[in-house]
């Protein structure tokens, strides 16, 4: 298996860069705000107690999206891989990932992050906004809110993967296509090299 953590704020690109990436390297996308929008289509109680945190930018409780993505790994066991797009985003998570990923005789192989800068995000969600239909997406303050809720309680997940030698940053900003085939290249070295990361592609976390 060969399992790709896509990380970065909200807006960064996660869900438009992992639909070209389950295209061209046919890995299974597990995002939980997918999965938890599509409770709250179901009117499920853990929809329902989801959507008020989500609708205000605050993160759901760890229990809850690990729960989700325990079953997703166990209801996808034949895949060749993950992308997990917006999880893990607490060091919790991001334990209890790699204990669930061993059950399953697998590991994360990388991380990979989109930088972009706030003023960028918030432009991008606005305009995502007009259609998207998402309350999250809505006003400025939620989505700055989110941006916050990353910055505060998100970001340090990155150095989980950094002391696993496992961590790679790269710009968020310019054309998709030139940002995915970034992102390709990163994972083609990953897979050429087995589960050993490549030294020239590793930048040190920022602080
Ligand atoms: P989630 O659904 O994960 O949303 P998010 O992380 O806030 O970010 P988005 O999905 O809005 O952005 P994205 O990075 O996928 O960017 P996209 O490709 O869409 O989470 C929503 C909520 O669910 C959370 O706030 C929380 O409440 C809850 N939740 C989810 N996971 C959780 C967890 N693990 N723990 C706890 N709670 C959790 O692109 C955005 C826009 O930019 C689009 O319009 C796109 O067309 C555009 N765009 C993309 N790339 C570019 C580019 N290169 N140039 C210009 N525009 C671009
Ligand atoms: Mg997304």
């Amino acid at each position: 298996m060969h399992n790709i953590v896509l990380f970065g704020p909200p807006g960064a690109g996660k869900g438009t860069q992992s639909q070209k990436l389950i295209a061209k390297y046919h890995l299974v996308h597990l995002s939980t705000g997918d999965l938890l929008r599509a409770q709250i289509v179901e009117g499920t109680p853990l929809g329902l107690t989801a959507k008020k945190l989500m609708d205000e930018g605050l993160l759901v409780p760890d229990e809850v999206v690990i729960g989700m993505i325990g079953s997703a790994l166990h209801n996808n066991r034949q895949a060749a891989g993950f992308i997990f797009d917006g999880f893990p985003r607490t060091t919790t998570q991001a334990e209890s990932l790699d204990r669930l990923l061993a059950e399953h005789g697998t590991s994360v192989a990388c991380m990979i992050a989109l930088e972009v800068g706030e003023e960028e995000l918030v432009t991008r969600l606005l305009g995502r906004g007009k259609t998207s239909g998402r309350p999250d997406d809505q006003d400025e303050i939620r989505i700055r809110r989110r941006v916050t809720v990353y910055n505060t309680e998100t970001a340090q997940v990155a150095g989980y993967y950094a002391a696993q030698h496992k961590f790679h940053a790269l710009n968020g900003i310019g054309e998709v296509d030139a940002i995915f085939q970034h992102i390709s290249s990163i994972i083609d070295q990953h897979q050429a090299a087995g589960s050993e990361a490549p030294a020239a592609a590793t930048r040190e976390v920022k602080a």
